[in-house]
């Protein structure tokens, strides 16, 4: 029997296409423990909003002042009871008020070996098409603990693939978001508890 009063509750950040929002919504969805309860995103016409309807998540939109004004977001999160984060495709800095709030329990996903290509506009294929110029032979995803700097927090766990000569940088993202998929719900499990 699920035991609803023990639920974790997850809020992904995420503002792009959502497949790994998707995934986590649909692996969470008939967890004995954890439930993705809330979206926040920044941009309303993002594919994952549409995600999250279907799949009956509620929707948060935040702009940069409701996310900026200290406390507010943190308070927005407090008053649904979240106990963990993940962001998956969000693009904003995380304010510092809200790093301390949920130290320990805030995850990002990134796609590439870190610390090699992230930081500040690192998202997206121009990660890919850094990973290819620099004649990388292996690339991969980093799933790590978010501080207030561009994907600087310490790593949970890192898995890679190979990246091979003639590889475009379209190639390799299907390659890298594979192996999102294969992993990241299994990692968030072993956070939540
Ligand atoms: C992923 O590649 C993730 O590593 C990065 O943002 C992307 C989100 O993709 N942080 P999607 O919207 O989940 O497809």
């Amino acid at each position: 029997m699920r035991t609803f009063a023990a639920m974790k509750r997850i809020a992904i950040f995420a503002s792009g296409t959502g497949s790994n929002a998707r995934r986590l919504m649909e692996y969470f969805e008939m967890h004995d423990s954890a439930q993705v309860i809330l979206l926040v995103c920044n941009r309303a016409e993002a594919g994952v909003v549409a995600v999250a309807h279907e799949a009956g998540v509620e929707v948060l939109i935040v702009d940069r002042e409701l996310f900026y004004t200290p406390r507010s977001i943190t308070q927005d999160l407090h008053d649904r009871g979240i106990d963990f984060i993940v962001l998956a495709g969000f693009l904003w800095l995380i304010p510092e008020v809200l790093v301390q709030a949920y130290s320990d329990v805030m995850v990002n996903i990134h796609p590439a070996l870190l610390p090699k290509f992230g930081g500040k506009g690192m998202y997206g294929m121009r990660v890919h098409e850094a990973v290819i110029a620099a004649g990388e032979k292996e690339s991969g995803i980093t799933i790590h603990y978010v501080d207030s700097k561009f994907d600087e927090g310490a790593h949970i766990a890192q898995f890679s693939c190979p990246v091979f000569p003639n590889d475009t940088a379209s190639d390799l993202a299907m390659r890298v978001q594979e192996l999102e998929h294969v992993h990241f719900c299994e990692v968030i499990d072993r956070l939540v508890h």
